[in-house]
């Protein structure tokens, strides 16, 4: 039986709900087929347990040199060297990779920076008030809060902030293909000339750190290291600015809610994670079968590409009471927002902080905190990237 399928990735309606065009794959089938831009059939993974249940199994590669991976977009498919670390291999090189980099992200590190953190957000709320509304938020403060916070966390100069932070734009959204080879090729060799020169001169920071105890040690080598670089310095500033953004903006959009935050702050760790199911900004995570494999009904073939789209997963209402409404009082640990398995999100705890101090000082500092332009005026991103807001013009 020949059945329509429907296009993904798809641009979202609102910015803070799946798009509209998934209501069929939010319709019951743990796994249903979509096509991609180029008319490849792939699998898209819509049920929570399945995710689970797939994102912890071997027989699924996230190998992107492998030739069958599923490619989004046209400027995914075009790239010549799809090789990246962590993200893009297998164990065991992927665990090896990992494993350098585990102790600079534990709980306890990510506490120490905490002061850093909130100092950083003082001084860009202190610039915004002294500067009078309104502000454009992303460029005034979602972006740059972690950006400074990646930057002094792996001993990158934040006076480049400008320049990397275009590269990764041009990375993940550049309007050709060239444009995504050329943003690759000049962040590369920014890190290139930065280790060297920290191998010259070391700094304090984890890339400093890297280039001591594994580089020096033969345990890696610079283009290992350089690519390493590369994945936290834009996974490190670009996710988390889209939260910041569009978090900000879901609570403005939310008045009750709002209001129950300011009334005990206390609830802030659970909006932050409620705000991170309910906004699941990476939707689309990619992996290709290296095996058959029998789930939720279906088998998914060898060389059969798998798209995760977090937003459905994490609205299926087996799991979430009501999915569609934000609730601070739910338990949503078990939401895949950061992802499952051996490529869970490494920097999730730095994220986490971040968030809430990010959001929870804006709006204690800022009680009369408003958009200031009408909401569905507002530039979000398209649906082929991260999720967030363009611009997010406020005035208090
Ligand atoms: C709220 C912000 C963030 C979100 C929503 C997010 C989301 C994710 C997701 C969904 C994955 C898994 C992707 C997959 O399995 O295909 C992931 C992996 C990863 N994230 Fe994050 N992330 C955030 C912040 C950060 C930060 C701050 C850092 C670093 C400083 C970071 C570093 C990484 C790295 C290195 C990986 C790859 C891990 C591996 O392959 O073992 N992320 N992230």
């Amino acid at each position: 039986m020949s059945e329509k399928t429907i296009a993904f990735p798809q641009d979202r309606t609102c910015p803070y709900h799946p798009p509209a065009a998934y209501e069929p794959l939010r319709t019951g089938r743990p796994l249903s087929r979509v096509t991609l831009f180029d008319g490849r059939s792939v699998w898209v993974v819509s049920g929570h347990a399945e995710a689970r249940a797939l994102l912890s199994d071997g027989r699924l590669s996230a190998d992107r040199q492998n030739l069958s991976f599923p490619a989004p977009t046209k400027r995914f498919k075009g790239l010549s060297n799809r090789r990246a670390a962590l993200l893009g291999v297998d164990d065991p090189v992927h665990n090896t990779q990992r494993r350098m980099l585990i102790p600079s992200f534990s709980l306890g590190r990510t506490a120490a920076l905490r002061p850093r953190i909130q100092e950083t957000v003082d001084r860009l709320i202190d610039a915004m008030i002294a500067a009078g509304p309104p502000a454009e938020l992303v460029g005034a403060f979602a972006l740059p809060v972690p950006s400074m916070v990646i930057c002094a966390l792996l001993g990158v100069p934040y006076a480049d902030h400008e320049f990397f932070e275009s590269q990764s734009r041009r990375l993940l959204r550049g309007p050709e293909l060239a444009d995504v080879e050329d943003a690759r090729e000049q962040l590369n060799g920014y890190l290139r000339e930065l280790i060297g020169h920290k191998r010259e001169h070391p700094g304090e920071g984890l890339l400093d750190e890297l280039i001591v105890r594994r580089l020096e040690t033969g345990e890696t080598d610079v283009e290992e290291l350089v690519s390493l670089a590369a994945i936290l310095l834009i996974a490190g500033h670009e996710t988390t600015a889209n939260m910041i953004s569009l978090g900000t903006f879901t609570l403005l959009s939310h008045p009750e809610q709002l209001a129950e935050l300011r009334d005990d702050p206390s609830l802030l760790p659970a909006a932050v994670e409620e705000l991170m199911r309910f906004l699941s900004i990476a939707d689309g995570m990619l992996r290709v079968a290296a095996e058959d494999i029998e789930i939720g009904g279906v088998t998914v073939r060898a060389d059969d590409g798998v798209i995760f789209s977090t937003s459905v997963i994490n609205r299926d209402e087996t799991v979430f009471a009501e999915p569609d409404t934000l609730d601070w009082h739910r338990p949503t640990r078990h939401h895949l927002a950061f992802g499952f398995g051996i490529h869970q999100c490494l920097g999730q705890n730095l994220a986490r902080a971040e968030m809430e101090i990010a959001l929870g000082t804006l709006f204690e500092r800022l009680p009369g905190l408003r958009l200031a332009a009408e909401p569905d005026r507002i530039p979000f991103k398209p649906g082929d990237t991260v999720q967030g807001m363009l611009e997010l013009p406020v005035a208090w």
